[in-house]
């Protein structure tokens, strides 16, 4: 199964969007696999935006990144790399259609809500960067039922 890293950046913590963010992609049939807030490292935030590190704005992308709080999510399901990017919008809000993340919340290309993985293999790089394995659920399970969390088991309703 495809997985992404999604992260709500500060500004989105700030404003209160994580539960509105979660809903959009639970709605859209993902399975969430681990989450969790925390603070990037500057040793985190360099590693996670290296391709960018000659490009004139790094170091304020660092210093945004990491300024506060972040909920960083782990989800998993079909096409999920091109298909959350689709949900995400243009990087620039300005390109960003309505009803899109950014397009719907996001005013500046420097505070744009919501970070997601451009290929399969940077969510590979990205989820090892702030995930241990033990942190994530492994297989597959049924969206809308509920599963223990100890046997990966879905709980009979
Ligand atoms: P991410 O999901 O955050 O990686 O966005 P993206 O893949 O749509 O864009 P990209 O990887 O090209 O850029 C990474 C991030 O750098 C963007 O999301 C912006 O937050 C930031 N960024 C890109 N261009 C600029 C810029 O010109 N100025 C500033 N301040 N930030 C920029
Ligand atoms: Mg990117």
């Amino acid at each position: 199964m495809e997985k992404t890293y999604l992260m709500v950046k500060p500004d989105g913590v700030q404003r209160h969007l994580i539960g509105k963010l979660v809903q959009r992609f639970e709605e859209k049939g993902f399975q969430l696999i681990g989450a969790k807030m925390f603070r990037l490292t500057r040793e985190q935030a360099e590693y996670h935006y290296e391709e960018h590190k000659d490009k004139p704005f790094f170091g304020e992308l660092v210093a945004f990144i990491t300024s506060g709080p972040v909920f960083g999510m782990v989800w998993q399901g079909d096409n999920i790399v091109a298909l959350s990017r689709a949900m995400m919008g243009k990087t620039n809000p300005l390109d960003a259609a309505p009803g899109t993340i950014r397009g719907d919340y996001a005013l500046n290309t420097g505070n744009n809500i919501i970070h997601g993985s451009d290929s399969p293999q940077s969510a590979d790089r990205e989820i090892s960067n702030f995930f241990r394995p033990e942190e994530l659920m492994t297989g597959d399970y049924p969206v809308g039922l509920p599963l223990n969390t100890v046997t990966d088991k879905v709980i009979p309703v």
